[in-house]
């Protein structure tokens, strides 16, 4: 008998069912941020130079239980100052990771520890916040999976990171993170889309797999779906759907996640696919070759997850209704805009690099977007007017969209706001703290698409 990962973690939990917080803490790994050579492009290219964590693209795929709290702590051995961003864990704010907002950029040669309470089952990733239009695009990412007390019974769980390269003909990373041109329109692009995907024993007919998707690119938006494996869609952003989901194409924006689990209907010989969808094309990015028969026992209905523990919204009539107005970019008409606590006219913010505003803002505002109590109900109404999708990403607490009739999204941490359209957030504020609000296209938070949210107890 082959042992899977849901017995083998049903039989740890049996040893260690002690929760893990309180206990005494173990002492912290290193985690290296540094250059290092990794094989990105297909073989018959030379290994192209990246950024990674422990020198590896992605970065160690960190893994804990629910309740347990890991401890890391980052040496920086990067010509530039970094640090780590802990993405959709709902950490003390101390811990976030933001240069500038939530702790001092890491110098070369410098460390930092994160100690990190996990609250949350569920697919979060993490990367370096800092100078992260490079950063990210050298690699600097890697996933970091909570698992739940009991997870569901598949047979494999398996990690798909899908990136996005901007490769010259050497294989080397193009060193254009400044482009003006990205900047003002959708971010930068790569030319070599990639999927990660974690290590995993042989895949058999019919099994069940338990698929965690994260798009980790800059900029790129992406359009996936799945053949040869028929199943549902159990979270977004590593919060479980109260109801699991049927699924065709996926769209993630950048930083954002799905769950699925599916069955394997693919036969011997063929494999399980992700494909990515191009506007007239579809490419396979990733493939899980089905090398074996298994056995044909019946699968049981996929079911949710349990919730994790976040404060429920329920009421959002009388929420603190905050506006957020996009504005900026290319064919966007900005004449001016505040960078700085200046007025300045558009071209004056272009020299500055900045492309983009936020109520009239560029760049992180001296005063927070709105500044509330520990457990106030905070709505934010986002409006885009520019002609350009924005991918907005709350630290620290999960949202869930206010839809047209009232009744209220799935939680997620990041929401993909298109051209032209105004959606609404709603949230318990619950983690006191500083906490960043921005574009995770990272050209454009790096152009001026950034402002924070200040929780008092
Ligand atoms: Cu994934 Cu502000 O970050
Ligand atoms: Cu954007």
């Amino acid at each position: 008998m082959t042992l899977n990962r849901r017995q083998f973690v049903a039989g740890t939990s049996a040893l260690f069912a002690v929760p893990a917080i309180g206990r005494a803490a173990t002492p912290p790994k290193t985690i290296e941020a540094r250059a290092e050579l990794a094989r990105i492009a297909p073989d018959s290219y030379p290994e192209t130079e990246i950024w990674g964590y422990d020198g590896g693209v992605p970065g160690p795929e960190i893994r804990a239980r629910q309740g347990e709290t890991v401890r890391r702590t980052l040496l920086n051995s990067l010509p530039q100052p970094t640090a780590i961003h802990w993405h959709g864990l709902r950490v003390p704010n101390n811990m976030d990771g933001v240069p500038g907002l939530t702790q001092e950029a890491v110098q070369k040669g410098d460390k930092f520890q994160y100690d990190l309470p996990l609250k949350d089952a569920g697919t979060f990733w993490y990367h370096s916040h800092n100078q992260s239009t490079e950063q990210v695009a050298r690699g600097l990412y890697g996933a970091f999976i909570v698992d739940e007390t009991n997870p569901p019974d598949t047979d494999h769980d398996i990690t798909v990171l899908l990136d996005d390269w901007r490769l010259g003909q050497d294989a080397q990373i193009v060193d254009d993170f400044g482009s003006m041109h990205d900047w003002t329109h959708a971010g930068r692009m790569g030319n070599y889309v990639h999927a990660h995907v974690s290590p995993m024993t042989e895949v058999l007919t019919n099994q069940r797999l338990r698929l965690r998707l994260v798009n980790v690119a800059t900029d790129r938006i992406m359009y996936v779906s799945v053949r040869g494996a028929n199943g549902k869609l159990i979270a977004y952003d590593g919060m479980p759907v109260t109801q699991p989901e049927d699924f065709e194409t996926l769209v993630f924006g950048p930083a954002q996640r799905v769950d699925l689990v599916v069955d394997v209907t693919a036969d011997v010989g063929e494999a399980v696919q992700i494909i990515l969808h191009e506007r007239v094309e579809a490419f396979v990015i990733a493939e899980l070759p089905v090398s074996r028969r298994g056995t044909t026992v019946a699968r049981g209905a996929i079911e949710a997850l349990p919730p994790n523990p976040v404060s429920v919204l329920k009421d959002v009539s009388d929420a603190l209704t905050v506006p957020l107005v996009m504005e900026g970019g290319a064919m966007g008409g900005l004449r001016q805009g505040s960078y700085k606590g200046q007025i300045m006219s558009s071209d004056e913010l272009v020299r500055e690099g900045q492309i983009w505003t936020f109520n009239g803002i560029a760049g992180l505002p001296e005063n927070p977007l709105a500044s509330v109590s520990r457990g106030d109900v905070v709505r934010i109404q986002i409006k885009n007017d520019t002609v350009f999708p924005h991918a907005m990403h709350l630290h620290g607490t999960h949202f869930q969209e206010v839809l047209a009739d009232g009744s209220l999204g799935p939680l997620r941490d990041t929401i993909l706001v298109d051209r032209v359209e105004t959606r609404e957030i709603a949230f318990v504020a619950d983690n006191p703290g500083d906490w960043l609000f921005h574009c995770h296209m990272l050209s454009h938070q790096a152009a001026g698409m950034k402002t924070w949210l200040s929780v008092v107890l």
